[in-house]
């Protein structure tokens, strides 16, 4: 069911979070399916409605800095320099697991954390008094929801979903690992590289995030944020031999014709994306042409979910 934020729906929310099951909810990345952190039953719910392999851990969301610490065994002067400038806000942090919290998924000893910045997500962690599990909410290897309605059309069964209208920044989290010396991207996303390095300095960027081949993170498989149509990367989709592809054919650029014709600006791009593809599943496309979004750093967010969008089902 879809229930409006206030404050009704936000004590139902805390309500059924408080018995141990699953809630959706919006951030100003994507909406997540949140759930109490550290309860077996809980996170067990999760996995099990995502169709989430259970290796692959969850990010936990808290209300704040000192919140985020208590999760730690040890809070490295980097994190608090990270989360001073971009908390609220769409960073994630890795860092050591205190020693008393059991471990989510295969993360051995650390834990993923952030503060998201949005009103609703920040009432419902008030609310409820829990750190909130919370991975985006749709089923895994699917688009990532950017609306209430989103979320309903790929997970029917959550009991509620708190609705917030479109996420603002519409992609998520980008993942950084801190336990280190040097900070090392685990997965590109709505926050970029450059802001990041302001502060900390280089950042190691392995080879398999830049192109997508491996996994850095457990979570980076590589057929993930697929839509239901099989997608297609192109530098001109122009320029494609259309005959042998599955009809109806969908175009998606940011320049000149198309289906869909999102911004050329990647952070507008980015916003847009997942309910573009969305929209192209609910048009009955059967084959999406995107046209390649240029090699630079701004970029390198959507680039890696269009390639893992394209990638062929393993
Ligand atoms: O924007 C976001 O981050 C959204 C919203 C709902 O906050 N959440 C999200 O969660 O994207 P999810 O589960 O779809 O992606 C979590 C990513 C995965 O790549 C996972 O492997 C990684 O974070 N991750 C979680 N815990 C980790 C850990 N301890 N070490 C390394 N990677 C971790
Ligand atoms: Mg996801």
């Amino acid at each position: 069911m879809i229930v409006r934020p206030d404050a009704d729906g936000i004590r139902r929310a805390a309500e059924i979070l408080a018995a141990d099951s699953v809630v959706a909810f919006p951030t100003e990345t994507v909406y997540g399916l949140g759930a109490h952190a550290f309860s077996e039953k809980a996170v067990g719910a999760i996995y099990r409605l995502k169709n989430r392999p259970s290796w692959n851990p969850l990010i936990v969301h808290v209300a704040s800095v000192e919140a985020a610490r208590g999760l730690a065994e040890t809070w490295p002067a980097r994190a608090d320099e990270l989360a001073a400038r971009f908390w609220p806000g769409p960073l994630t942090l890795v860092v050591r697991r205190a020693r008393h919290l059991p471990g989510i998924g295969a993360a051995n000893d650390t834990v993923a954390i952030r503060v998201p910045a949005h009103d609703v997500a920040l009432r419902l962690l008030e609310a409820s008094g829990l750190p909130l599990a919370a991975p985006s909410a749709n089923r895994s290897e699917s688009i990532s929801p950017t609306t209430a309605e989103h979320v309903l059309r790929s997970l029917p069964d959550v009991p509620l979903v708190l609705d917030g209208g479109a996420c603002s920044w519409g992609i998520e989290s980008t993942v950084l690992d801190v336990t280190g010396e040097v900070p090392r991207l685990l997965r590109p996303g709505a926050l970029g590289l450059r802001a990041i390095r302001d502060v900390t300095g280089a950042i190691a960027l392995p080879d398999e995030v830049a192109d997508g081949a491996a996994r850095p993170s457990p979570g980076m498989s590589r057929r993930h944020y697929a839509p239901r149509a099989r997608v297609l990367l192109r530098k001109d989709v122009r320029d494609v031999d259309r005959a042998g592809l599955a009809e109806p054919i969908g175009v998606l650029t940011h320049e000149g014709e198309g289906t869909e014709v999102l911004s050329a600006d990647p952070r507008e791009y980015a916003a847009d994306l997942y309910a573009a593809l969305h929209r192209l599943d609910d048009a009955g496309v059967a084959t999406i042409l995107v046209q390649e979004p240029p090699q630079t750093e701004e970029w390198l967010a959507v680039r890696d979910r269009l390639s893992r969008a394209a990638a062929a089902p393993e």
